[in-house]
């Protein structure tokens, strides 16, 4: 079975510098790690708030890399130079709204700050691009909420067959799919 490949890309200009630890990108991956039994590796990045920046490594990882499924975490408020919906939306052919719908549905349980959050989600060929808030808590909240969903779109997309552990969250394919 072909290896999956995932792209993480901690969009921070304070981590990129090093004055914050990546805490976020490596919540990510542990994330991942929690969730997946089928292989996959990691193409992993740490950013500035640069659009351009950002749309050129998404290319690279979609196109050049092969990843079937970018997380980005990190840029997606109000503040000025946050832009990685931007970014995602400038480099997708198709957007996915529900995520970023179902996302701030399940932060608003938590914090009333989550309609600030403008994540999106998208597909650009054969690769799923999701947005995560930069917060370290909002990583898990946000996945445990959209994963579920995440196996069967890119088995669509045409990409490898994610199979995940059952006891730590279900992967929903429809029957006859
Ligand atoms: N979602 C969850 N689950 N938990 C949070 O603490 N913070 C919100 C929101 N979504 C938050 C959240 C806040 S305060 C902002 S400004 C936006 O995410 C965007 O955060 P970002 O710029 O770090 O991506």
């Amino acid at each position: 079975m072909a290896v999956a490949k995932i792209g993480v890309i901690n969009v921070s200009d304070r981590a990129s510098k090093g004055i914050y630890e990546d805490i976020p990108g490596k919540a990510i991956v542990d994330t991942l790690n929690d969730y997946l039994v089928s292989e996959w590796e990691t193409e992993y990045l740490v950013l500035p708030d640069e659009q351009h920046e950002l749309e050129a490594a998404m290319i690279e990882m979609a196109d050049k890399k092969g990843c079937s499924l970018i997380v980005t975490c990190g840029g997606t408020g109000p503040a000025p130079r946050d832009v990685t919906p931007e970014a995602t939306e400038a480099v997708c052919n198709k957007m996915m709204p529900g995520f970023g719908e179902l996302m701030r549905q399940e932060s608003l349980k938590f914090v009333p700050t989550a309609i600030l959050s403008r994540q999106t989600a998208g597909i650009r060929n054969k690769t799923l691009i999701v947005n995560l808030p930069g917060k370290p808590k909002a990583i898990r909240e946000c996945l445990d909420a959209v994963f579920p969903a995440i196996p069967y779109c890119i088995d669509l997309i045409g990409g490898p067959y994610l199979e995940c552990n059952e006891e730590v969250v279900k992967a929903f394919r429809p029957k006859n799919s």
